[in-house]
């Protein structure tokens, strides 16, 4: 059943891009950055936590383009209750009209004690000095009181009123570690409702980690007791578990719209091409059986429920495929298809392609389309993604020959380029033909890592089918992910192998802190 027209409407704050990128391996370069913020515009998302812009120059790039490029949605920067913090994210910040600045300061008598080592009283003076800063520079201000769920409600209660008395126009109630039940969280809502006098003057919203497979059951608990936004990231990811879904939680607000009678202004039809984008882009495949966005998630495969939806759907489905975006097909193109089909597909794909990008993805497309009688989603998908990692700072393949005789050592003679700079190498050795591969690109350049996992599948039907590598590489103890996609799997592989070397070289040039 679906919402009242006259239902209460819910913020979504979406921190795909914050909290979503900083799980292991997920990290995002600007070009993904601003497509995944675009996409969260076309998916109707309220507010977009764009960064933490004093983390390090690609997360303060990140804000600022994003800001500078993206219309439709609030964007928001994460400061700590620091003045360094707080001015960087305005400077990031600045150039658009529709911003919001969210200070945190953790108040739980844990991170108290042993991370901040301060006092209650100091901690309600720093938060209120953090808000008044950041109001200084922009009307809209969240305040987040970090592991509020684990506070004391007396203690917590004071933190907001002072938070919301300094300037505050949200404030944030996260749940940091996930520790949170539903009938518990409910209670922490209410009573700041019933107890903080000055509630009425800010919306609550709440931030719910996963750890116990409860981020969504606990922000839907909030919202029956009063929290007017709800933070989330799409498939869920962020730290650890990771975050409240978006997916899950939209779609529960929506179809059990009879029970909850709050709505968001999400396109639900927008959120498995979005889900895909995000997966694609950051190579953190989504569970078959995810609510929602998994490709089981409608899939009968008993007989009797079979039997009942071809006599009547609701028998077993409470929503319909293509209210989240399922499509029937996903055979779409071939090689008559033109440039207008192309971007009309993956527009609906949840990409934004236009000039000179459209024009090369359609070259791209052509040749493929050459190669293969049958082009789907996946593949354009993986025709538009190739062209978004490939920047001038960046190494690409340019060829690679792997020479193997069974039993015998493998050698491999591999060229990349760099911008102007193009180099070969011939290496022999590695316990196979792609450990020799893969060792001779990380000769050339010059980023030793240690591969965690490495899997190779097809991501379309049939003989012709375009192989997908995803890779994990270790370096220097954080994972970094990479992605390739060809008709030819070796070559699949390099380039995902070779992904994830251009996000370690990102990751350690744009990991610099900038204060
Ligand atoms: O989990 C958390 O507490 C956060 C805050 C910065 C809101 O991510
Ligand atoms: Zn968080």
């Amino acid at each position: 059943m679906s919402p009242s027209t006259d239902s209460r409407q819910i913020v979504i704050f979406d921190t795909t891009l914050r909290d979503g990128e900083q799980s292991p391996g997920c990290s995002m370069n600007l070009d993904e950055k601003i497509e995944v913020a675009q996409a969260l515009v076309d998916l109707g998302v309220d507010v977009i936590e764009a960064g933490f812009p004093i983390t390090s120059v690609g997360d303060f790039e990140a804000v600022r383009e994003i800001s500078r490029t993206v219309q439709g949605a609030t964007i928001c920067g994460l400061a700590r209750c620091h003045p360094k913090d707080i001015d960087r994210a305005w400077e990031a910040l600045k150039s658009n009209p529709d911003t919001r600045i969210h200070v945190f300061l953790a108040t739980s008598a844990i991170h108290r004690e042993f991370k901040l080592r301060m006092d209650k009283d100091e901690i309600i003076k720093r938060a209120v000095e953090g808000v008044k800063r950041a109001k200084g520079y922009c009307e809209n201000i969240e305040f987040s009181p970090e592991d509020a769920a684990r506070t004391e409600s007396d203690f917590l209660c004071r933190v907001v009123e002072a938070a919301i008395t300094a300037g505050a126009t949200t404030v944030n109630i996260p749940d940091t570690v996930g520790y949170a039940t539903p009938v518990h969280f409910a209670k922490v809502i209410s009573n700041l409702v019933n107890r903080v006098p000055n509630i009425d003057q800010a919306v609550i919203s709440v931030h719910c980690h996963n750890d116990l497979g409860l981020a969504v059951a606990n922000s839907l608990a909030a919202v029956e007791n009063g929290a007017g936004q709800i933070e989330c990231t799409i498939n869920g990811i962020g730290e650890r578990a990771g975050n409240c879904s978006l997916e899950e939680v939209v779609m529960a607000l929506r179809v059990r719209g009879d029970h909850y009678d709050a709505d968001t202004r999400i396109q639900s039809p927008r959120l498995v091409p979005t889900s895909r984008l995000v997966s694609n882009i950051t190579g953190l495949h989504v569970q078959r059986n995810k609510a929602i966005v998994g490709r089981n998630a409608f899939a009968h495969e008993a007989g009797i429920h079979q039997d009942g939806m071809l006599k009547e759907r609701t028998t077993y489905e409470i929503m319909r495929p293509d209210d989240v975006g399922f499509t029937k097909t996903d055979l779409v193109l071939g090689k008559h298809s033109g440039r207008a089909a192309l971007a009309n597909r993956a527009t609906a794909l949840g990409y934004h392609l236009s000039g000179e990008h459209l024009q090369e993805v359609f070259e791209e497309f052509k040749l493929l389309a050459d190669k293969k009688k049958e082009v789907y989603d996946a593949d354009i998908a993986a025709l538009i993604e190739k062209r978004m990692n490939v920047t001038d700072d960046q190494w690409q393949l340019v060829s690679y020959a792997v020479n193997t005789t069974g039993g015998e050592t493998p050698s491999v003679s591999v060229t990349l380029k760099r911008g102007k700079e193009e180099k070969t190498t011939t290496f022999t050795g590695g316990d196979g033909p792609l450990d020799a591969l893969f060792l001779a690109i990380e000769q050339i350049t010059d980023t030793p890592v240690i591969v965690r996992d490495f899997r190779v599948h097809s991501v379309t039907r049939g003989k012709d089918a375009q192989g997908e590598s995803t890779v994990e590489a270790e370096y220097q103890g954080s994972i970094y992910r990479g992605r390739g996609v060809s008709t030819d799997t070796v070559e699949a592989s390099a380039l995902a192998f070779l992904n994830a070397i251009n996000r370690v070289v990102a990751g350690t040039n744009s990991s610099e802190q900038t204060a």
